[in-house]
């Protein structure tokens, strides 16, 4: 058993299943104690609602936090973002443009102000109409001249976020910022916004047995041993793969 970099999304693939969370968490308490193995939660979830969620569940205390699916990174407990991180992803950001380019699609309905970020647009929008409307959207913001990602999840949630950011490219200053190696980094996600957890690099992943389909369909075409499907959902999903990488016993 070694050092590693633990990196997990929150809702239904962290969290989810109670009794294999309890496990879960005292494996990896006793990983950051013994080895100084960090913990790290990378979710789409705002500070508001990220709060919510850790006080309900009693999370443990990450060692740092991907809030807002990768535009926001707070570091050792602090709850202003890492201005490092959100001076890279001014560059070239126009919110207010965005945002009225995107008023032209009725289909688009805007999630709750909680949930709109500095460095992220949030809607939803219904699955039957997502494949028609998603590459119209796509073709008006590069129009309107605008470097953004469009991050479709779950068959309703669509963030536009700065092209230089997701959860994946999170991870990456991270890591250089931490010194840890791919090998010893694992991601883990369940469904479209972990997707650029899983793309990025060659990361030990953990796809839980749970998946979104547009999760599943991406691990499907883009197989690697470095990539695992588990049997189990959620933390039950997480802790086989830790075993299957030899994580943990
Ligand atoms: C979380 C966020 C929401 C986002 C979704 C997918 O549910 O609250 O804003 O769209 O994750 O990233
Ligand atoms: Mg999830």
């Amino acid at each position: 058993m070694a050092k590693f970099l633990f990196v997990t999304d929150l809702d239904n693939t962290f969290v989810g299943d109670d009794k294999a969370l309890l496990d879960l968490k005292d494996r990896l308490e006793q990983s950051r104690q013994e080895y100084g193995s960090k913990i790290v939660y990378a979710t789409g979830r705002s500070p508001l609602l990220y709060q919510q969620i850790k006080d309900e569940k009693n999370l443990l205390e990450p060692d740092a936090l991907i809030l807002s699916v990768g535009t926001e990174i707070y570091l050792d407990g602090s709850d202003t973002p890492d201005s490092e991180w959100s001076e890279k992803l001014s560059s070239g950001w126009n919110r207010e443009l965005l945002v009225s380019t995107t008023t032209g699609f009725p289909e688009l309905v805007p999630q709750p102000d909680s949930e709109q970020r500095p460095f992220k647009v949030s809607f939803l929008l219904q699955e039957d109409v997502a494949q028609r409307v998603l590459p119209q959207l796509e073709s008006e913001l590069q129009k309107s001249g605008l470097d953004v990602k469009l991050i479709y999840s779950s068959g309703i949630d669509l963030d536009i976020v700065p092209s230089g950011s997701d959860k994946g490219q999170a991870v990456q200053f991270l890591r250089q910022k931490w010194k840890f190696v791919a090998e010893v980094t694992v991601v883990c996600g369940d469904s479209g916004n972990d997707i650029a957890l899983f793309s990025v690099g060659s990361e030990r992943g953990i796809i839980v047995g749970n998946a979104r389909p547009e999760l599943l369909q991406w691990y499907n075409q883009n197989p690697a041993d470095y990539r695992y499907l588990a049997t189990n959902f959620c933390a039950g999903g997480i802790l086989e793969g830790l075993k299957h990488f030899g994580f943990l016993e």
